[in-house]
């Protein structure tokens, strides 16, 4: 089996920008708090006229740019993402229609909540092994802002929108990307209610237990990707964190003693955007021109699922 290698990456926010004086001026919080307790300044609501359809058609398109791959060449699509505008047609067939993609390819929503972009890379891994075509395009994107609770001073602070892409090529002699996953179910730490259920989708969470959760979770993942590729630290280029909160991303890489040139913080800017966190991060990095050519970027997401993952992929 063949790994797969990053060709490209694009990404898309809103321009709503909404500050923490924004959230101190309607609620009982401050600006020295949110920043404190999770390094968040300010996040990107979707705004008037901004759909999360837009930002992923535009994050995808800025990649497939970046890769100089053609909508025809792609043989996968996969979006990851929890706040699809719609749940039919999911987000990558909207996709496959505003991008031109194949019609004979499969595109589909996965739902792993803030795992999701690194979830999304496995299974396109899988899937580009069984197709003609070697080109996949994978997408995080969330459009948290709708389902957010305001009256919830301790979650409604945390999430952004957005949406990051990537376009990986799977070729004869890519490594693959050992991807280390898992999950175990808990509706009690992390919950967002389907339609089903027939009351408002807000989004609840137990800040503290989750965020035990992830500091075993985060070192693990490392540890684990690590061991399975047998690389140390010093072989990777860039460690690039799911942020869902900067003291969890410092104490990872004070336990692994990664150096601050090689890992990066845009929780600052965006505030949490689950699946789109990781892709957004490769696409300021390759923006910045911080990753490239070469590079060997640990990835590691955790979060609602529970879900975790980690894994090493390699820019072409
Ligand atoms: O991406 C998915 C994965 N998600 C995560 O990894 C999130 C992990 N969790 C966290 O990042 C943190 O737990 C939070 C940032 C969500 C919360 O930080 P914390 O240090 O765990 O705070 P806490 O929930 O224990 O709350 C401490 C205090 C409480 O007051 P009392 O009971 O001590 O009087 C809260 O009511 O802070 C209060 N509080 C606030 N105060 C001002 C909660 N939210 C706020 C707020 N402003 N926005």
């Amino acid at each position: 089996m063949n790994g797969i290698r990053l060709c490209g990456v694009g990404k898309a926010v809103p321009s709503k920008i909404v500050s923490n004086a924004d959230f101190a001026a309607r609620m009982d919080t401050s600006d020295e708090w949110i920043s404190s307790r999770t390094g968040i300044l300010r996040r990107r609501h979707c705004g008037e006229g901004e759909t999360i359809s837009g930002l992923i058609a535009q994050a995808a398109r800025e990649a497939l740019d970046a890769s100089g791959v053609k909508a025809e060449q792609i043989g996968a699509c996969i979006v990851a993402t929890a706040t699809a505008e719609t749940l039919v047609p999911s987000a990558a067939c909207t996709l496959q229609k505003d991008l031109g993609l194949p019609e004979n390819i499969p595109c589909f929503d996965l739902n792993a909540a803030c795992t999701g972009f690194l979830f999304a890379l496995h299974t396109m891994e899988c899937l580009l092994n069984a197709s003609p075509r070697k080109y996949g395009l994978v997408v995080g994107a969330e459009n948290l802002s709708r389902v957010i609770d305001w009256s919830d001073r301790s979650t409604c602070i945390l999430f952004g929108d957005g949406a990051g892409a990537a376009v990986v090529e799977c070729a004869e002699g890519c490594p693959s990307i050992s991807a280390v996953m898992g999950c175990h179910g808990s509706r009690e730490l992390l919950y967002l209610p389907g339609a089903e259920s027939g009351v408002h989708s807000y989004l609840s969470m137990e800040g503290t237990k989750v965020f035990k959760f992830a500091v075993e979770a985060v070192p693990w993942c490392i540890g684990q990707v690590l061991e399975r590729t047998g690389k140390t630290v010093d072989d990777i280029d860039f460690f690039v964190f799911h942020q869902a909160n900067a003291r969890i991303i410092d104490l990872a890489a004070r336990k692994f003693r990664i150096p601050p040139e090689k890992y990066y913080k845009n929780i600052a800017e965006y505030g949490n955007t689950s699946a789109a966190s990781i892709p957004l991060v490769l696409s300021e990095l390759s923006e910045q021109g911080r990753i490239g050519s070469g590079s060997r970027i640990l990835a590691v997401g955790f979060g609602g699922g529970l879900t975790w993952g980690g894994c090493l992929i390699e820019f072409a």
